[in-house]
C-alpha cells in the first residue's frame, strides 16, 4: 500500500506545478468547493497528515524494538493513510531509503505500515511541518473494524450540517470549526442525492 502511495507521488512529483498531494480514494468526496480547499491547503503553516501516539496495544505496542535506532519509539505515531502533504515532505516521502526497509523488514502483521510508515518517519524528520490531523473526516462511530458507509438514505442537509460544524480543532495555531475538507466513504447509492443536494449544502 505504501509502495503504491510512494509511487503516487513520485509521479506526481514530476509535475513541477504541483506544490501540495492529497491521497483520496474513489469513496472520498470534497465537502467545500474547490477554492476553498485550495485557500485551507495554500495558506495553511502545517500538512494535514494524522499522527498520534497511542500508548496501548494497538499504537505502541505495535513497535518492534529491532526498528532502532532509526526509528525511537518515542517517535512511534499512528494515523490514517488519507493525508496531505506539502512539495517538501512528498520529497522526504519518496526519497526515504532510512525508514522504509525498517518499516518492511519489521512491521508485519498485527503491526500495518499504512497506518504507522508516513505518520512516523514525518514525525522524526519534520514535525514542524506537521498538523497531526487529517482532513478526511470518517465516521467510526457506528462501531467495528471499518468506518461508516454512508448511502442514499444518509444524503441530508443534517448530514452536511453535521461535517460542516460539528468539529473542533486547531487552524495555524488558532481554535477552528473548519476542520475536515473531505468526507468518507460513500456508496455508489449515494451518488445521485449528492449530485442534487451539492450545489445547496456544498457550494459546487
Ligand atoms: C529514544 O529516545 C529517548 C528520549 O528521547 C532517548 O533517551 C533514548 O536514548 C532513545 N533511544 C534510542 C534507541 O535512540
Ligand atoms: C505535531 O506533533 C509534533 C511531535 O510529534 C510536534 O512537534 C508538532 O508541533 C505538532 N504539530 C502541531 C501543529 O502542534
Amino acid at each position: 500500500m505504501c509502495d503504491a502511495e510512494r509511487r503516487l507521488l513520485s509521479n506526481a512529483l514530476l509535475d513541477m506545478s504541483n506544490e501540495w498531494f492529497i491521497l483520496l480514494s474513489e469513496s472520498c468526496i470534497p465537502v467545500y468547493n474547490f477554492s476553498v480547499v485550495y485557500q485551507y491547503i495554500m495558506k495553511s503553516k502545517y500538512s494535514y497528515m494524522g499522527a498520534f501516539d497511542d500508548p496501548g496495544p494497538f499504537g505502541r505496542g505495535r513497535y518492534n524494538h529491532n526498528m532502532a535506532p532509526e526509528v525511537n519509539i518515542s517517535k512511534w505515531r499512528k494515523g490514517s493513510q488519507w493525508f496531505e502533504v506539502n512539495r517538501k515532505l512528498a520529497i522526504n516521502i519518496v526519497e526515504d531509503v532510512t525508514f522504509y526497509p525498517k518499516f518492511e523488514q519489521f512491521c508485519r502483521p498485527a503491526c500495518y505500515v499504512d497506518e504507522h510508515y508516513f505518520p512516523t518517519m514525518l514525525t522524526i524528520q519534520s514535525p514542524n511541518l506537521l498538523a497531526n490531523r487529517s482532513i478526511t473526516w470518517v465516521d467510526w462511530s457506528r462501531g467495528g473494524p471499518h468506518p461508516a458507509t454512508f448511502g442514499r438514505s444518509d444524503i441530508t442537509e443534517e448530514f452536511f450540517k453535521r461535517i460542516h460544524e460539528g468539529h473542533e480543532c486547531r487552524y495555524n495555531d488558532q481554535p477552528s470549526s473548519t476542520c475536515f475538507l473531505f468526507t468518507r466513504k460513500f456508496a455508489p447509492s449515494a451518488m445521485e442525492p449528492l449530485l442534487r443536494i451539492a450545489p445547496k449544502v456544498l457550494g459546487f
